[in-house]
C-alpha cells in the first residue's frame, strides 16, 4: 500500500490528540499538516498541547515540533500538504458544514468526526464493518460539489458505537422490532479530563446535549438504502434512549434492551456475535480488531476501565445476556469512545476509503 500525506483538524483537542498518537507511526498516513483554531495557530504542537494533553500516553516525538495551521485562514497551504484530513473540532454546525465543504472543495477528502454533516444525504456515515456499500454515494457528492477527488465521508456518534455493531447482526438474521438503550457516557465524550471537568468527581448527570437524538436518529441512516446517489433513511428498527454522563474518563457503555419480530434462542445470538465480521476483516485493514464483537459470559463483565482498550480500543465487548420480562433479551456493550468511537473508527474508515481506491 502507496503512503498518503495526512493533515488534523482540530489536532489540539481530544480527539485531534488521539488522532496524533493513531497516526504518529501508522503503516499507511504520514502527518504532514496539524491545524487547529487561530488560538494555537503558530504555536508547536508540544506548546500547544502540552498545558492539556489527556492521553497517558506522551506527546508523539514526531509530532512535537510541527508548527500548527489555522485550520480556516490557511486552509489552501493545508489542503496543498496532503493528500486527505481528518477532522473533529469545536465549532458551530454551519461553521463545521461550510469548513468541510471548503476542504472537499480543494480536493482535499474530509474524513470527520463532527456531526454537522451526518445527514446531509449524500454524505455517507459509516461503520465499516457494517454499511461500507454507502461509500457508492460519494460518487454523487462529488458530482454536487463538482469535484474530482474531493468528498466527506463521516463517521457516527460515538454513543452508538457500542450497541449498533451488536444489534445489526441481530436484526439481519432474525428481524428486530424495537430497542430500548441506556448508555452511560464517559467525560472524554465531551472533550474533558476530571482535572478540567471537577463537578463529574463522584457524580452522574442525566443530560448530555443532543445525545439521546443522535442515539435514536443515526441507527436509521445506518440501516438505510443507496438509493438515487443518496442514503434513504430505514424506518426501523426502532430506538428509544437515554444518555447520562457517569464519572470515568474514557469508555461508553450501554444497557440494552430488544425484542424481535423471530425471537432467537441465547446460542443463536451468540453465535451470531461470534461470526459477525466484515470487510476491514475480510481486507485485514491495520486498525480492524481480528474480533469485532466480544462476548463475556462472567456476570460482572464486560468493565469499562477493564475492557476499553480491548484490541487497540477498536473491538465492542459485550455481556451479560438474559431474558428480560417485558423485551425479549436485555444484554450490555462497551466501546472506547475517543478510540471505536471517535479517532479510532474515523482512522479505520480512511483505511477503507484508501483500500477501495477513493483517496486515489
Ligand atoms: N470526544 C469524543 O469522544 C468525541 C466522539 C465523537 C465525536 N466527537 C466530535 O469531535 C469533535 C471534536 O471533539 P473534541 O472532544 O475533540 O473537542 P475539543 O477537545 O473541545 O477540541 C476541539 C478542537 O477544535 C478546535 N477548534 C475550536 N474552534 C475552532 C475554530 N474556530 N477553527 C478551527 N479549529 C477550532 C480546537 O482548537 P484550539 O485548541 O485551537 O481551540 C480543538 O483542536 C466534535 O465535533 C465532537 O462532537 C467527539
Amino acid at each position: 500500500m502507496k503512503k498518503y500525506d495526512v493533515g488534523i483538524i482540530g489536532a489540539t483537542g481530544m480527539v485531534g490528540q488521539r488522532f496524533s498518537l493513531l497516526l504518529a507511526d501508522h503503516p499507511w498516513f504520514n502527518v504532514t499538516a496539524l491545524a487547529a483554531s487561530s488560538r494555537s495557530a503558530g504555536k508547536t504542537f508540544e506548546e500547544a498541547v502540552s498545558s492539556r494533553w489527556a492521553m497517558t500516553d506522551p506527546i508523539p516525538q514526531n509530532l512535537k515540533d510541527m508548527v500548527i495551521y489555522d485550520a480556516v485562514e490557511d486552509m489552501e497551504t493545508v489542503a496543498g500538504k496532503v493528500d486527505f484530513v481528518f477532522c473533529a473540532v469545536d465549532m458551530k454546525k454551519d461553521e463545521i458544514k461550510a469548513l468541510e465543504e471548503a476542504y472537499a472543495k480543494l480536493e482535499c477528502p474530509v474524513v470527520s468526526n463532527n456531526s454537522a454533516h451526518r445527514f446531509t444525504p449524500d454524505v455517507p456515515m459509516v461503520i465499516p464493518e457494517i454499511n461500507d456499500n454507502h461509500l457508492d454515494v460519494i460518487a454523487s457528492q462529488r458530482e454536487r460539489l463538482g469535484t474530482k477527488r474531493g468528498f466527506i465521508a463521516v463517521k457516527s456518534n460515538c454513543s452508538l458505537q457500542s450497541y449498533v455493531p451488536a444489534i445489526y447482526p441481530l436484526d439481519k438474521k432474525f428481524g428486530v422490532d424495537k430497542c430500548l438503550v441506556c448508555t452511560y457516557q464517559a467525560i472524554s465524550g465531551a472533550g474533558k479530563t476530571f482535572e478540567r471537568w471537577p463537578e463529574m468527581v463522584d457524580n452522574v448527570i442525566p443530560f448530555i446535549g443532543g445525545e439521546e437524538e443522535k442515539s435514536e436518529r443515526e441507527p436509521l441512516k445506518i440501516w438505510g438504502e443507496v438509493k438515487d446517489g443518496e442514503i434513504a433513511l430505514a424506518d426501523s428498527p426502532k430506538f428509544t434512549a437515554q444518555c447520562l454522563r457517569v464519572p470515568v474518563s474514557d469508555g461508553h457503555m450501554a444497557a440494552v434492551f430488544v425484542s424481535f419480530k423471530n425471537k432467537p434462542s441465547k446460542e443463536e445470538i451468540l453465535k451470531v456475535w461470534e461470526e459477525f465480521s466484515g470487510v476491514p476483516q475480510e481486507l485485514s485493514l491495520p486498525h480492524a480488531p481480528r474480533q469485532f464483537l466480544n462476548y463475556f459470559t462472567e456476570d460482572n463483565m464486560p468493565q469499562t476501565k477493564l475492557n476499553r482498550n480491548l484490541e487497540g480500543g477498536m473491538a465492542v465487548s459485550v455481556g451479560r445476556l438474559r431474558e428480560d420480562s417485558q423485551y425479549d433479551y436485555k444484554f450490555v456493550c462497551l466501546s472506547h469512545n475517543t478510540l471505536r468511537g471517535a479517532a479510532g473508527g474515523a482512522v479505520l474508515l480512511a483505511e477503507l476509503l484508501c483500500a477501495k481506491g477513493y483517496m486515489d
